[in-house]
């Protein structure tokens, strides 16, 4: 089995790449500068020479605020490049793994957001999503779309990094409450990932680590693991004046691939000790 990783300089894509590279497993990852996913020419030639069997399309345009303002790029990376990916995908066999966004839903659900329910993005990054869910599904290729949402692991762009440098020299530091999902961990993503394609599912998946919780519980959580004292108080989304509206509750349902695959998927409290404890082992 061999895999080709899209977007290499990701956080999720250096957790496979970290993964591949401890288990011996067969793999490229090529920069972006040579494997441009929005570059049909590019990922022609990648795929004809790697000759995968599984492509993992960690790329992705995440930036949800600049999206709402200009969601060109955002639909350019999310969507019509994950149509690329498929049909060359398709034409050398391969398996297209892509991942999509809890933010496909309007986050008015009073539970878990299942598979089979509607869809309805309350802002553009998150219609950019939804149009890559249908490239994948819809595309030439045999695909595997697993939704995440509030992705973390190494790297300077998640949730946690933006805590502690955001709590630099402060006291207090306000965090919505009005916002819940799931963190998610990059290493259950992959875990999680690999059993799956293991399994030969197909089609869509909700992979999150297990419950919920406001991103003000989430900070206050990692905040005691890290020893931090900055005093966390909550406040409601509209003292942020964000561009883009996010959806209230947009927690999903793992329930669906833990039965597929017969396990139980972490805990969020679970995945963010591990994480807390790496992050302080490395200081
Ligand atoms: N992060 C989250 O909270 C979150 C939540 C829900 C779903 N997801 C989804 O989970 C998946 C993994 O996300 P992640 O957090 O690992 O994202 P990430 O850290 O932002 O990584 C995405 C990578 O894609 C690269 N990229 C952008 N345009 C590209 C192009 N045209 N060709 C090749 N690479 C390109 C980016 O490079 P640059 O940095 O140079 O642009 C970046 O290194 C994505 O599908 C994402 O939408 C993430």
């Amino acid at each position: 089995m061999k895999y080709l990783i899209a977007g290499s300089s990701g956080q999720l894509a250096k957790a496979f790449i970290a993964r591949f590279e401890q288990g011996g497993i067969a793999f490229d990852a090529p920069p972006e500068i040579a494997f441009d996913i929005t570059d049909r020419e590019s990922v022609k030639q990648v795929v004809s020479t790697c000759k995968p069997d599984i492509l993992l399309n960690c790329a992705a345009y995440n930036a949800v605020d600049a999206a709402e303002e200009n969601s060109l790029p955002a639909f350019r990376i999310n969507a019509e490049a994950v149509a690329t990916l498929s049909n060359v995908a398709a034409k050398h066999g391969a398996t297209l793994v892509h991942y999509g966004t809890d933010y496909v839903f309007d986050g008015s659900s009073e539970r878990l957001y299942r598979e089979e329910d509607a869809t309805a993005p309350i802002n553009a990054y998150g219609e950019s999503k939804l149009a890559g869910e249908k490239a994948a599904l819809e595309g030439d290729a045999e695909s595997l779309l697993l939704r995440v949402s509030w992705v973390y692991g190494d790297g300077n762009q998640n949730f946690f990094h933006k805590m502690l440098k955001w709590a630099e020299g402060r006291e207090v530091l306000k965090v919505v409450w009005d916002q819940i999902s799931v963190p998610t961990y990059t290493e259950d993503i992959v875990t999680h990932t690999l059993a799956a394609l293991e399994q030969g599912l197909r089609g869509c998946y909700h992979l999150t680590n297990t419950g919920y919780a406001t991103r003000y519980e989430v900070a206050r959580h990692f905040f005691k693991l890290m020893g931090n004292r900055t005093t966390v108080i909550p406040l409601g989304s509209e003292a942020f004046s964000c561009p883009a509206p996010r959806p209230f509750f947009s927690a999903m349902s793992n329930k669906k691939l833990s039965a597929a695959l017969e396990t139980s998927i972490p805990t969020w409290e679970d995945a963010v000790e591990r994480f807390a404890a790496r992050l302080r082992e490395a200081h």
